[in-house]
């Protein structure tokens, strides 16, 4: 995503700057060419060296540093993206009146890329009318926020918003804002993720191995392609991506209903999730007790969701399953994908080292309605997402 994109840090005078230095660090790790423009109270704060260090680059502090002199016009004509993190209130004001009084504002005023703005402030600045009608011309000029949000301020705990947005957040925002012109843009995409949960009595159930990871990067890339995300997750320990409604279920029979419901209006689901295909068939009502000796405990199958739910599939709508199977997978993997009519499967053998539950990493192959198997190799389960999308968005009409 952000390999060779060139993107302008423009970072004003909060004390949110100490974030502007996780920023420059994450987006210069994942292959962004990072200018760092600060204004002076900025660099009351974080000096130049810390973002020289960091990405590699000079940072420009003036309009008058020699050598540079047209730096001002060039790094914002040139960027993919201007982000601007954090945002006081004070360049907020002057962006709006649109002044060129540093070097800040004048690359704005001269900016071609599209801006991405973190607001931060004392919840009281931010709440006032000069500040909000600041917010509110800039928007009107298509500047796109992320934040502030709710939580502690420097000067303490608040109810109202003025904190800036963490890094990962800001970061996941931006991707979308360059990420988000393709296929999916617009398009309302159902993830379901996690595993699920069969009681056997009050306080315990049956479950599998599923962590989620892999529902939640595609979640993720969904979202930052632009599309509207629904997330259907079982327990898990994970927290939701930026900008995804979560709905959390507990059972197979919650999952199903869930899809049920969602499914209309999709015109993307996939299916990662691993629901329970057994649960208990008579739960005790009271928790059963060890003194008893030796339980039985009946199973019977779970709702096939796939199946079904099929006729509920909005048309020309795109469904991906998962099969994890041990053994033959790819054999497997087709067969599923005829006799519950999806359009891609996605492949993995739970026996392949770093593949399936629990890891960070995944080996899958995506098969088509054609059949021919396209093999990915051991990599993140955010590229085997990216992958799979990839796929949907050339199928999608
Ligand atoms: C310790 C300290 C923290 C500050 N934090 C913020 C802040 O979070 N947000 C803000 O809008 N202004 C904050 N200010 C005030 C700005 O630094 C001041 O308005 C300054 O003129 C901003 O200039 P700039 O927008 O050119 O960077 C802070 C000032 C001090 C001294």
């Amino acid at each position: 995503m952000w390999a060779g994109r060139r993107v302008v840090l423009g970072v004003s005078g909060g004390i949110a700057c100490y974030k502007s230095c996780v920023l420059a660090r994450r987006l210069t790790e994942a292959g962004a060419r990072v200018d760092v423009v600060l204004t002076r109270s900025a660099a009351e704060f974080v000096g130049a060296v810390t973002f020289e260090s960091l990405t590699g680059r000079p940072a420009l502090t003036s309009l008058w540093e020699p050598g540079r002199a047209l730096a001002h016009i060039r790094l914002p004509q040139d960027a993919d993206l201007i982000l601007i993190a954090p945002a006081t209130a004070h360049l907020l004001a002057r962006m709006a009146q649109g002044l060129a009084d540093d070097v800040l504002t004048t690359l704005l005023l001269a900016r071609t890329a599209p801006v991405l703005m973190a607001p931060a402030m004392n919840d009281e600045m931010h709440a006032r009318p000069e500040t909000q009608a600041n917010l509110e011309r800039l928007r009107a000029r298509g500047v796109v926020f992320v934040g502030p949000e709710v939580g502690a301020l420097a000067e303490g705990p608040s109810e109202r918003p003025g904190r800036m947005s963490e890094p990962e957040t800001i970061l996941a925002h931006a991707a979308r804002l360059l990420g988000g012109g393709g296929k999916l843009a617009g398009r309302r995409v159902v993830v379901t993720a996690g595993p699920t949960r069969e009681p056997i009595d009050p306080v315990r159930v049956v479950t599998n191995r599923s962590s989620g990871k892999m529902g939640y990067r595609l979640a993720e890339v969904a979202w930052e392609r632009g599309a509207e995300v629904v997330l259907v997750s079982g327990p898990v320990a994970l927290a939701p991506p930026p900008g995804v409604t979560l709905r959390r279920v507990e059972t197979t029979s919650d999952l199903e209903a869930v899809v049920r419901s969602e499914l209309p209006r999709a015109d993307v689901l996939v299916m990662a999730a691993a629901p329970a295909d057994f649960r208990p068939s008579d739960p005790s009502a009271s928790k059963r007790s060890r003194i008893d000796g030796a339980i039985a405990v009946p199973m019977e199958p779970t709702e096939d969701i796939l199946s079904g739910t099929r006729d509920l599939r909005k048309a020309g709508s795109i469904i991906v399953g998962f099969a994890l199977e041990t053994g033959d997978a790819l054999a497997k993997g087709r067969s599923k994908l005829e006799r519950k009519h999806l359009d891609f499967i996605v492949v993995n053998d739970a026996l392949e080292p770093g593949a399936g539950f629990e890891h960070d990493t995944n080996r899958v192959a995506v098969i088509g309605r054609d059949g021919t198997p396209q093999i990915l190799p051991l990599q993140s389960k955010r590229e085997v997402a990216e992958a799979i999308f990839d796929a949907v968005e050339r199928s999608l009409g």
